[in-house]
């Protein structure tokens, strides 16, 4: 049987050519400096050095580009711990979960550790971030970037996050859920198939209900996916709005994106859900987002 492709996005990507031509060519490799080791200054002048290409990223000083052929994860900068590997997209989410310096986060499903390690920059080290996972061999690699980049308040877990038994007790919850990772494609346009969505879907709407039951009332949860599918995006956060436990925020952010989908063929998910966002590769030539910010009600 013939699988589905992304041309099943046809009528809801607005520059759909853009979109297979950016699947065609190379992503820009990015990487996010470490505060918690060296000043921002010192490494830009130690990767200028190092790499031959290296460009400031205008909305996040955090960030930096670096040439298409650079294999910055071999140097030892990077085992230095001064840098971690991190594509643009994936920067947005901790940047709207934005938590504050000494609150209590967890990050849901967070190995290999890329958004936990940036939480822990953005709140200086101070406060605790649980950092949980499910598998261990992506748990190994949680550890160990945890500890390169020196991040003193992380404490990583081991729990399929469904069955987390605590209650009213985060102050900010990032959920970045396992999905059919479509916005990753590279020269291919064949989806997973839809048994491996639906499956994705059941699970994602479980941890989403846990991440609410477990956050404070009236804090902050970030959904996010690197997938287009609105099942797994929209489709999940309309589910729990329709069971009013949370409303859903405005995510403002200075990159090009586009809002989320109010509809997607005969499933309505409603005007809310234009306050999320969708970021294609072809806007930051970055992998695909889906971003949608939630407060808890009291
Ligand atoms: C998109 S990846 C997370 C990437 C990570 N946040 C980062 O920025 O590096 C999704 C993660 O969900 C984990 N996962 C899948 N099912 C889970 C569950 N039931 N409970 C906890 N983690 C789960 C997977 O092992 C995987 O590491």
């Amino acid at each position: 049987m013939e699988g589905e492709t992304l041309l099943r996005y046809k009528d809801i990507i607005p520059d759909f050519d853009a979109l297979i031509a950016s699947i065609n060519r190379p992503r820009d490799i990015t990487i996010r400096w470490n505060p918690h080791k060296i000043e921002r200054n010192q490494l830009f002048a130690m990767l200028r050095e190092t790499f031959n290409e290296v460009h400031e990223i205008g909305w996040y000083n955090h960030a930096f580009k670096l040439g298409q052929n650079e294999r910055p994860g071999k140097n030892f900068l990077h085992a230095l711990g001064y840098y971690y590997v991190q594509e643009e997209s994936a920067m947005v989410a901790p940047i709207v979960l934005a938590p504050s310096k000494n609150s209590f986060v967890l990050d849901m499903c967070a190995a290999p550790g890329g958004k936990t390690t940036q939480l822990s920059a953005l709140m200086e080290n101070s406060g605790t971030i649980i950092a949980n996972d499910k598998a261990i061999p992506r748990l190994k690699s949680l550890v160990s970037n945890v500890s390169r980049l020196g991040c003193i308040n992380v404490v990583v877990t081991w729990n399929d996050a469904r069955n987390l038994s605590i209650k009213d007790c985060f102050d900010y919850v990032l959920l970045d859920a396992p999905c059919t990772a479509e916005g990753n494609l590279f020269k291919k346009i064949k989806l997973m198939p839809k048994f491996m969505r639906d499956s994705l879907t059941n699970l994602q709407k479980a941890l989403l209900h846990k991440a609410i039951e477990i956050a404070k009332p009236g804090s902050t949860i970030v959904y996010c996916t690197c997938t287009f599918a609105p099942e797994e995006n929209e489709g999940v956060i309309a589910n729990i709005l329709a069971k009013n436990l949370a409303k859903i925020e405005p995510v403002r952010i200075k990159i090009p994106h586009e809002k989320g989908l109010e509809y997607f063929g005969k499933n309505e998910y409603g005007g809310e859900l234009k306050k999320a966002v969708r970021i294609y590769p072809y806007h930051l030539n970055s992998g695909g987002a889906f971003i949608a910010k939630l407060r808890k009600r009291d």
